[in-house]
């Protein structure tokens, strides 16, 4: 299990829940976000909600220099600028998670459609922005955050996860720390263009249910 991870986004509400969660499992946590103050005030937050968490606040760059494991949660519209940001403070070696879907709504339009990505996804696009060598991975597109948030449930769902072999040891670590959430590799990073879609998916079926945690869960695999 990795002793520590930064989430840059991690002000924001999936980072945030997923944070708590990793807390809660005893690994140091940094909150990063564009701006130290806002980083500083997640992290206290998370203090409230988790007292025995190991939680600091950082700007992204700080956050991704201090770390060998990073998680990315930003929406789409920022996500070049993010990964520009962090780009020349990555340390050799990091595994990058990245979490962000191309949802129309990140650019004014509907939460229900994603954007087509020239590379093929918003990961694909976020690796080209970061040095030679890095470990990519996406995971964690199906989760809602407001499930991930409520640490008194245990979740439901698998976590498809796609990219380098080496990051997806560290998510599958990552996921098994969750109580009942379930790891599942699916495949090369060029499988996050299948992947993240299902977040807009997963959105209407929400809608049209009246609900708010509608996940994913692949039948069939023999028990781990
Ligand atoms: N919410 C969910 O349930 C969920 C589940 C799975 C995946 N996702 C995906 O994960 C990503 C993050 O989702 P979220 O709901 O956590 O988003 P969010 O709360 O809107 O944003 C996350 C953080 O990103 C930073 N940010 C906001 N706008 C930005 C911009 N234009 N440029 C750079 N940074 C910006 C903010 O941090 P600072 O202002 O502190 O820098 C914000 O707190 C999205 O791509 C989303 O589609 C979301």
């Amino acid at each position: 299990m990795p002793d520590k991870i930064a989430i840059i986004g991690g002000t924001g509400d999936i980072g945030f829940a997923l944070a708590s969660r990793w807390a809660v499992a005893g690994i140091e946590v940094v909150i990063g976000s564009r701006d130290q103050g806002r980083a500083e005030e997640a992290a206290q937050r998370l203090r409230g909600i988790v007292p025995e968490a190991n939680v600091s606040g950082a700007e992204n760059a700080a956050a991704a220099a201090g770390s060998d494991v990073l998680l990315v949660a930003v929406p789409f519209s920022g996500l070049v600028p993010i990964y520009k940001s962090i780009s020349e403070h990555i340390r050799e070696d990091a595994i990058v998670i990245d979490s962000t879907v191309p949802v129309e709504a990140s650019l004014g339009g509907k939460a229900t459609h994603v954007f087509g990505v020239w590379e093929g996804s918003a990961a694909q696009l976020g690796l080209a922005f970061l040095p030679k060598g890095t470990k990519m991975c996406g995971a964690f597109h199906t989760l809602s955050a407001s499930a991930v948030a409520d640490l008194s449930r245990s979740l439901q769902g698998d976590v498809l996860t796609c990219g380098s072999k080496a990051g997806k040891a560290v998510v599958r670590e990552l996921v098994e720390v969750i109580p009942d959430l379930r790891y599942v590799d699916a495949g090369p990073l060029e499988n996050a263009r299948i992947i993240e879609p299902i977040t807009a998916l997963l959105i209407g079926i929400n809608s049209r249910y009246g609900i708010h945690d509608a996940g994913i869960q692949i039948t069939g695999l023999p028990e781990s």
